[in-house]
């Protein structure tokens, strides 16, 4: 029997998810879908190219009458995707649907920062009471596979630290500025052409988009109970481009470096002059993380940390997960 989804959000990791499920077999149907004005739901599967032709087509996925909490509430589904817009303040409306969700005894997934960073204890606990799975794997670095790594591959170890650059747009941005010389502003507008960077870039530039991964990481990870206002945060917009000629000068660079040292309490972010040659030096919009551990050493990962496709294999991976624990669904 295939696993029944229902997916809140069709834009780019909605759609990411949505074309991957109807190019593979992997015991998957989606029973609902809703965006932000619309939403459709049929119990034996949608038909996912009508779908995805009506989204852009119309730019709506269904009927004006049916909502996302509708379909939460309504729609026969396993598990929940929820892909709608990250709220870091209050995380709403993706709060709401998750809790329903977990109260209807669903499995949730969630490539959404806000409710993760907000309330990551009172949902896990609730979804663990409901003998379901609340995963969030796509809301750090994207296709890096590393909150599962950490939770449970390594599971066995005391993991000593992490350091990491965990946002692309700002990465971009300084690599842009490094190599080619160009400003700030120039470099910004031109990740802004590329998509890479939002019209309102203050989330990604000032810091806050990374920040929010290092809490999800700290309380989902070391189990702490921090907030956005315990992370020491300094983004890359007060960044001159004469900084970064020095430290060029010195064959050395600068990159936005996420910190966690736990027995610390040690919660930052910032721009660190560090080697041309040091691990965490990548280019373009990449993502890289070391972790120290006590037992494995030293881990490095590099990889995608944003994008449709790249999104989507997080995401994907989660559901796999459950699928693969309840065989057969609900
Ligand atoms: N893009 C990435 O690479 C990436 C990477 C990691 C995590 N994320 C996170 O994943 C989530 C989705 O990102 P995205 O890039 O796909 O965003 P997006 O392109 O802006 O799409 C958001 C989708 O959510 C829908 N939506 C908005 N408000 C809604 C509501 N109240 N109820 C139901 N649907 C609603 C929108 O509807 P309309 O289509 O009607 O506008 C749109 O389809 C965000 O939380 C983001 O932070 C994204």
């Amino acid at each position: 029997m295939s696993l029944r989804l229902a997916i809140l959000g069709m834009g780019s990791v909605g759609r990411g998810i949505i074309q991957t499920i109807s190019q593979k077999e992997l015991g998957l149907i989606i029973t609902a879908v809703a965006d932000s004005r619309s939403g459709c739901i049929d119990p034996d599967g949608l038909d996912i190219p009508d779908l995805l032709e009506r989204k852009e087509k119309t730019g709506i996925c269904g009927d004006t009458n049916i909502n996302a909490e509708n379909v939460v509430l309504n729609a026969p589904y396993d598990i929940l995707v929820e892909v709608t817009p990250t709220d870091a303040r209050s995380g709403e409306p993706a709060t709401s649907y998750i809790l329903n969700a977990l109260k209807l005894g669903r499995h949730v997934v969630t490539s959404n920062k806000g409710p993760v960073s907000l309330h990551y204890h009172a949902l896990s606990s609730l979804a663990g009471n409901n003998g379901v799975q609340f995963r969030f794997e796509a809301t750090v670095a994207g296709a890096i596979p590393i909150i599962q790594t950490l939770m449970h591959n390594l599971g066995g170890n005391e993991i000593i630290s992490l350091y990491g650059v965990l946002n692309g747009t700002c990465n971009y941005i300084l690599t842009r500025m490094a190599e080619e010389g160009l400003t700030y502003r120039q470099a910004l507008d031109e990740a802004r052409t590329l998509g890479y960077a939002e019209t309102d870039p203050t989330y990604d530039v000032k810091g806050i988009d990374a920040a929010i991964k290092l809490v999800i990481l700290a309380n989902t990870v070391w189990k702490k109970n921090i907030s956005l206002d315990d992370v020491d945060v300094t983004g890359i917009d007060l960044l001159t481009e004469e900084a970064l000629r020095l430290a060029e000068q010195q064959d050395a660079t600068i990159r936005l470096i996420g910190e966690i040292i736990p027995e610390q309490n040690i919660y930052r972010l910032c721009p660190r002059i560090i080697p041309r040659d040091h691990p965490l030096v990548v280019q373009g919009s990449l993502n890289a993380i070391i972790v120290r551990t006590d037992l494995a050493g030293d881990l490095l990962f590099v990889g995608k940390g944003a994008g449709s496709l790249e999104t989507a294999s997080a995401v994907i991976g989660d559901i796999l997960f459950i699928r693969d624990k309840y065989a057969g669904g609900n």
